[in-house]
């Protein structure tokens, strides 16, 4: 089983993607996470994210590249990721990856679980099942304020709203696999839903286009 999980930023995504991953016995790729890694690797490598030619020679390298997850997650790594996003090339490497992965999960997984933005809608076209998470804005900044804030990060409530506002508008408008929702997808806001409830219409979404139980 193949399942696409899209939507923007902070929308809960990943949280989502990794307990239908258990639930289903799938294997998880975080495609955020890849974008992330070339973006990281961009910065300490100190180059410039609007050389393509030297941008995508690092993406087409992505299986080589060895980063923690706490430092891909930092907020200038994600907005460096939305401008290398914009790449045709870097995208086609990615694509490239993407799609080997759902082809072939590691281990012993029943299939594949893939959320980013553009999984549904390009990467996997073909897949069982894609669902297209959001919230409002204001909704995602503060699950996004509220989690830096867990983790010890100082951050300021107006400047994390104001950076998911430039994401999506940088992730929406782009002309390369702009963020939109597939036509067959499960549109879910979790604006007024926590994540129980969002698993639990995601999970009956599944089991009702999947068959599976
Ligand atoms: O989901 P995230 O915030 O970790 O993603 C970081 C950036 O990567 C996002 O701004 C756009 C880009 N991205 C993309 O273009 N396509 C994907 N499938 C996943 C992420």
């Amino acid at each position: 089983m193949i399942i696409a999980i899209d939507g923007p930023a902070a929308a809960g995504k990943g949280t989502l993607s990794r307990r239908l991953a258990a639930e289903f016995f799938l294997a998880h790729l975080d495609t955020g996470l890849l974008y992330r890694a070339v973006a990281a690797r961009v910065i300490s490598l100190d180059l410039d994210p609007l050389d393509e030619k030297a941008v995508s020679g690092v993406a087409r390298n992505i299986g080589k590249i060895k980063a923690a997850e706490g430092e891909l997650r930092e907020e200038k790594v994600g907005l460096v990721a939305s401008v290398i996003a914009t790449q045709k090339e870097v995208r086609l490497a990615l694509l490239k990856y993407q799609r080997e992965f759902s082809k072939a999960p590691p281990g012993s997984a029943l299939g594949a679980i893939l959320d980013g933005r553009d999984v549904g809608s390009v990467v996997l076209p073909a897949a069982d099942v894609k669902i297209f998470v959001t919230a409002s804005q204001e909704a995602r900044a503060e699950r996004r304020y509220r989690e830096l804030l867990g983790r010890g990060v100082p951050s300021i409530r107006s400047r994390v709203l104001q950076e998911i506002r430039e994401r999506d508008e940088r992730d929406c408008r782009r002309k390369l696999s702009p963020l939109v929702p597939s036509e067959d997808a499960l549109l879910l806001d979790t604006t007024e839903m926590d994540a129980d409830s969002a698993f639990e219409a995601a999970k009956a979404f599944v089991v009702q286009v999947s068959g599976a139980r």
